[in-house]
């Protein structure tokens, strides 16, 4: 071995032991005779001591010619630090270095290997290697090990079992783009990635292993966003002979594992809510519940006052900003201009201030007079001092518009407290969502997931109004985790890819083989699937996932350090039979 001890162990229990440390050069002092360096390696800092005249000559040169990232092996004494660094476990040590060996010389890295770097998104995705070597990486990623350690345990204590499913599947017209793999032995034919292994889950149940689980890399051609990768992992998990109930409680108790685990933190009892109720309260199906700010509706009170803006709008609903009557009007227009940029594309914004003084003032004064004012305060359970804010229009629309500007007020009272944890099951989802660009029903989770049983004679008269037996598994307003129980009856299946607009040919081609599986006794059975990344960033308090992931993508879905994707040769592409034609490009 290199070394006797690593970089994070030795304190002042080991003073005068002899000791051998590696690792790469972090920082040097040189002052008035003494040089310090500190060395680091994967379990922290340790710092190293030589003295111009006390120490070996050689020792000294060596020491000065040294740079970043230099690659070193020190020999030495422990010995006790005359001034000590509270802050770092090692700091009331150092070495009195006897030895020192250059192992590997380093180039002037791009960028400091701080806590606080120096270093651009771009570059540092270019060295990722070397943005890898800081604190804040080493430390999710060792979370993120951590929770994979931890997940693993807790299913195999419940029975779950690991099986591995294939990378090269099939593309299916479902869901997300595939990114496919053309074949050289079939020329002309593709395989997909798969977008999740949730075809082959079911495939197990059927074949009768009853519980299974795998930490699984997804694929999925979409546009990239702080918490989308186009390859990311899911703890993907399947149960035979359950119910939603059943599944609910086994990763609810698996949450409750992890925090405790992990965290040292005990969960509440997750609430659950069904989706229709957490579109009219909070305007998401993924509602961050660390604070209220619920939405209150305000159509009886509005209409006939002579403001169409109210008048003919589908729904008037709004919030109330506990406290924020002192706005400005600066800071009104602020939040005016929030709702109404295009991601968000709401017209405008009503407000009204309950002033301390106990009087009112808004900005559809015109129309309402203090009497309706205070009706309306009112109906939110306000008090003076508070500001409503108050969007309207078409129903959806207007209730996705409201929870940007919830979220955004959360943002800005501080009630979005990334230590705090406020977990809860969304359930009750629709079974289907009507797509205007393709003029047909889509599966809102996807084509396997069962009706509500009560539901079920609708599928054909009103598919809209099906309810699903499907879940999302959402904490402080991130979709952690989906899942549903799934169809196991090939009549039902099939009734279900009907409604979808598939020829019963289609079906058969793209799904005769989990069809044809149910005809060979398929339990009854659901699952879900947790996105890994997502957790990992949760448990950290962050939104993106990026930094939990040890080589990600840029939102072009390309890794600048490999400088992926690339072209592939003439010779690669005459095997696979394929001619390059860029039908956009000149
Ligand atoms: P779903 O599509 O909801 O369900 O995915 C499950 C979870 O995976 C995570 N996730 C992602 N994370 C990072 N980047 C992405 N591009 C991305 N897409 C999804 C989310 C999401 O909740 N087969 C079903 C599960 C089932 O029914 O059992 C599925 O894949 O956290």
């Amino acid at each position: 071995m290199l070394r006797t001890h690593t970089c994070g162990e030795l304190n002042l229990k080991d003073v005068d032991k002899e000791v051998v440390l590696s690792g790469w050069v972090q920082r040097i002092r040189d002052k008035g005779g003494l040089i310090w360096i500190d060395l680091r390696d994967r379990y922290g800092i340790t710092q190293l001591l030589m003295e111009e005249g006390r120490s070996d000559a050689k020792l000294i040169e060596i020491a000065r010619n040294l740079g970043r990232e230099y690659v070193i092996q020190a020999s030495g004494k422990v010995i006790e630090r005359v001034s000590k660094n509270p802050k770092i476990p090692t700091g009331e040590i150092e070495i009195d270095v006897t030895r020192l060996k250059i192992l590997n010389n380093s180039k002037i890295p791009p960028f400091t290997i701080e806590d606080q770097t120096d270093g651009g998104e771009e570059l540092r995705m270019k060295f990722r290697y070397l943005d890898l070597r800081r604190n804040v990486l080493k430390e999710n990623l060792m979370l993120r090990h951590k929770l994979s350690l931890e997940s693993r345990k807790y299913l195999d204590s419940q029975k779950f079992v690991e099986i591995e499913t294939p990378y090269l599947i099939k593309s299916t017209p479902e869901g997300a783009r595939d990114f496919v793999v053309p074949s050289r032995m079939n020329q002309g034919e593709f395989y997909a990635l798969p977008q999740s292994p949730q075809t082959f889950k079911q495939l197990l149940m059927v074949a009768g292993y009853d519980r299974y689980y795998q930490l699984v890399k997804c694929f999925r051609d979409e546009d990239l966003r702080a918490d989308r990768q186009p390859e990311f992992t899911q703890i993907d998990c399947e149960m035979a002979f359950v119910e939603q109930e059943d599944v609910l409680n086994t990763f609810e108790g698996l949450m409750h594992y992890l925090f405790k685990e992990v965290k040292g933190l005990e969960l509440p009892v997750f609430p659950r809510m069904s989706y229709d109720e957490a579109m009219r309260r909070y305007g998401s199906d993924k509602p961050d519940l660390r604070f209220e700010m619920e939405f209150v509706e305000l159509n009886d009170l509005t209409k006939n006052h002579g403001f169409s803006v109210f008048d003919d709008a589908e729904l008037v609903v709004g919030i109330n900003a506990a406290g924020c009557a002192d706005y400005t009007r600066k800071q009104l227009d602020q939040l005016t201009d929030f709702v109404k940029r295009p991601q968000i594309g709401a017209k405008g914004l009503v407000y009204v201030r309950w002033n301390e003084d106990g009087s009112f003032k808004s900005s559809v004064d015109k129309f309402f007079d203090s009497e309706t004012l205070k009706q309306w305060a009112e109906a939110f359970g306000a008090n003076p001092g508070d500001l409503l804010l108050i969007l309207s229009g078409e129903t959806n629309k207007v209730r996705v518009q409201l929870s940007a500007l919830r979220l955004e007020m959360g943002n800005m009272l501080g009630l979005r407290d990334s230590s705090v944890y406020s977990p809860l099951w969304v359930t009750d989802f629709p079974l289907l969502e009507w797509n205007e660009e393709t003029g047909r029903y889509h599966a809102m989770h996807h084509p396997f997931t069962a009706p509500k049983p009560e539901d079920a004679h609708l599928l054909e008269s009103n598919p809209g109004d099906v309810r699903a037996n499907a879940y999302d598994m959402v904490i402080n307003g991130v979709e952690i985790g989906g899942g549903s129980i799934r169809i196991h009856d090939r009549e039902l299946q099939k009734r279900m890819f009907h409604v979808l607009g598939f020829t019963e040919e289609d079906a058969q081609n793209q799904f005769g083989f989990l069809m044809n599986a149910f005809e060979y006794g398929a339990p009854p059975h659901g699952g879900i699937a947790l996105g890994f990344d997502r957790l990992a960033a949760s448990f950290a308090g962050k939104d993106s996932i990026r930094d939990f992931i040890a080589f990600p993508k840029n939102n072009s879905g390309r890794d600048l350090m490999i400088d992926s994707p690339s072209t592939i040769s003439q010779e690669q592409l005459d095997e696979l039979a394929l001619k390059i034609v860029l039908q956009n490009k000149e």
